[in-house]
């Protein structure tokens, strides 16, 4: 099973261990990236980051490939993480999934995400066979708008009222990639 993909020189993405807890519970326990995101819970415990990372590593298990990636440093350190949601395994429609993402706040702004992006898209069409990824976003959430545009994803459609939350109603913006 591949574990590590390459990025360039300051970057890689490897598969989450225990031991990636307090970063995660250091970098997820922050309201900005629940504000934008629909299923990170905050406050984020390290208890929180136990739970995902044993359920990543047992979907890893069952699909016999990563599913999510942790975004890292040449130095190990966890920055961010990105991942497909496995919504449709094994049916007529595996052939698509949709992709969720985040970078630590403190790496904001640095083209963290446009370098990762396009790269776990070609994973997945390589290794999973995708030929649709989709990513519904905020519609007010500009960065990742603009990520996604960088890396070949085209809005395809505008969902009013799709998501509640923070008790508002938000609209969506939906992106594919088609391979
Ligand atoms: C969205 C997110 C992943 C972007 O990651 P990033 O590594 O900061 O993005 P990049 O540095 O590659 O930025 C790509 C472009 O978006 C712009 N951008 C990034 N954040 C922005 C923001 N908040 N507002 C406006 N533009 C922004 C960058 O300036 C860059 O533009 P450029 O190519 O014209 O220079 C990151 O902001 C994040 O983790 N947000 C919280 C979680 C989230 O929104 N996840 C996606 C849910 S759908």
């Amino acid at each position: 099973m591949l574990t590590r993909l390459e990025i360039d020189s300051e970057l890689y993405l490897s598969v989450l261990d225990q031991n990636d807890a307090p970063a995660l519970a250091l970098y997820l326990n922050e309201k900005e990236i629940h504000d934008r995101t629909l299923q990170i819970p905050f406050p984020y415990s390290e208890a929180d980051a136990h739970w995902f990372i044993s359920h990543c590593e047992q979907l890893q298990q069952e699909h016999g490939h990563v599913i999510n990636w942790a975004i890292r440093l040449k130095t190990g350190e966890l920055i961010g993480g990105i991942g497909f949601h496995c919504k449709n395994m094994g049916s007529p429609i595996a052939h698509r999934d949709e992709v969720g993402y985040w970078v630590a706040k403190p790496y904001w702004n640095k083209g963290i995400m446009s370098r990762v992006l396009p790269l776990v898209c070609a994973y997945g069409r390589d290794v999973r066979g995708l030929r649709r990824i989709e990513a519904p976003i905020y519609a007010w959430n500009i960065g990742s708008e603009k990520v996604l545009l960088k890396s070949g994803f085209r809005q395809e459609g505008y969902l009013c009222k799709s998501y509640f939350k923070n008790n508002t109603f938000h609209d969506a913006k939906l992106f594919a990639l088609i391979y």
